[in-house]
Parts: C-alpha cells; sequence; structure tokens
C-alpha cells in the first residue's frame, strides 16, 4: 500500500474507533438522564462507526489469525505497563493532577492483569486450544479485571462487588 494512503487510513481508523468509544459512553449518559432515544441514537451511530473502524482496519491487514491478534493485544497491554503508563502517571504526579494521577494508576494496574490473561490464551490458542476461562467481572469504576473469585471490595478503588459486570 501507498504510504500515504496507509497514513490515512490509520488516521481515519483513530477517528473511528474515538467516536465508537464516546459515543457509547455519551449514549451511557443520556441513558442516566432519561433519555433513551438519545441513547439509542448515540448506540446506533456507534455501531456504524465501528463498521467503518473495522473495514479500515482490515484493509490496513489488521485482522490476522487469532493467535497474531492476540499476541498484538500482548505487545499493546505490555507497552502501556512498561512504557506508557508509568511515564504519564510520573508527569501526572509531577504535576500533581489529582484525576490523571488516579485514572492512570487504574489503568494501570488493571493492564497487568489483561497481560497475563491474554499471555495464557496465546498459550491455549498455539497449542490448538480455546482459552481456559472462568468468569470475568469488571469493576465499573476503575476498569480492575478479575477472574472467578471476586472480593466484597475491588482491590484497586474499593468499589463494591455488587457492581462488577460479569462476562
Ligand atoms: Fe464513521
Ligand atoms: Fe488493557
Ligand atoms: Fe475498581
Amino acid at each position: 500500500m501507498h504510504k500515504m494512503t496507509e497514513r490515512d487510513l490509520n488516521e481515519a481508523y483513530a477517528g473511528e474507533s474515538m467516536a465508537f468509544m464516546k459515543y457509547n459512553i455519551w449514549a451511557d449518559k443520556a441513558e442516566a438522564e432519561g433519555k433513551k432515544n438519545v441513547a439509542r441514537l448515540f448506540r446506533a451511530i456507534s455501531a456504524a462507526e465501528k463498521v467503518h473502524a473495522t473495514n479500515h482496519w482490515r484493509v490496513l491487514g489488521n485482522i490476522q489469525d487469532t493467535a497474531s491478534n492476540l499476541q498484538h493485544a500482548l505487545d499493546g497491554e505490555n507497552y502501556e505497563i512498561e512504557e506508557m503508563y508509568p511515564a504519564f502517571k510520573a508527569v501526572a504526579e509531577l504535576q500533581q493532577e489529582k484525576g490523571a494521577i488516579r485514572s492512570t494508576h487504574w489503568a494501570l494496574e488493571t493492564e497487568k492483569v489483561h497481560s497475563k490473561m491474554y499471555q495464557k490464551a496465546i498459550d491455549a490458542v498455539k497449542a490448538g486450544k480455546d482459552t481456559q476461562l472462568g468468569e470475568v467481572y469488571i469493576c465499573p469504576v476503575c476498569g480492575y479485571t478479575m477472574e472467578d473469585e471476586v472480593p466484597d471490595l475491588c482491590p484497586i478503588c474499593n468499589a463494591k462487588k455488587e457492581s462488577f459486570k460479569k462476562f
């Protein structure tokens, strides 16, 4: 692919991905305000943006076999753990940005779990199997990710067990 087209598609993919995410977040907000149709509008349009993102991502050659996809996912989580979040958190601390210190800390701690889960999945898929996975619980406040056993309070942010989302 020509370099310029490749750059354009990467930029379009990033933009569509952000639109997908923010429309979903704003849908939750509209829902909380009781504006059901606005929530539905945000969700429907976010689904279209996911289609656009998927198409750009496919043309870029980024939809591969699951073992390769897992490896790329693992590489991304490890980059966040080893370089990105420690650096972002250090800057937030230097600048005494309380909200950013907290949001980067929560993400950093969570990505460590994601990395382990992806590594286990890679090993299984490379052996020709699906991964062994119990029930997965996500903290709605900090995103912390837990498998099977769930404490009464989130170990990272103290949110209550009842609020965790199960997958
Ligand atoms: Fe779009
Ligand atoms: Fe992650
Ligand atoms: Fe939490």
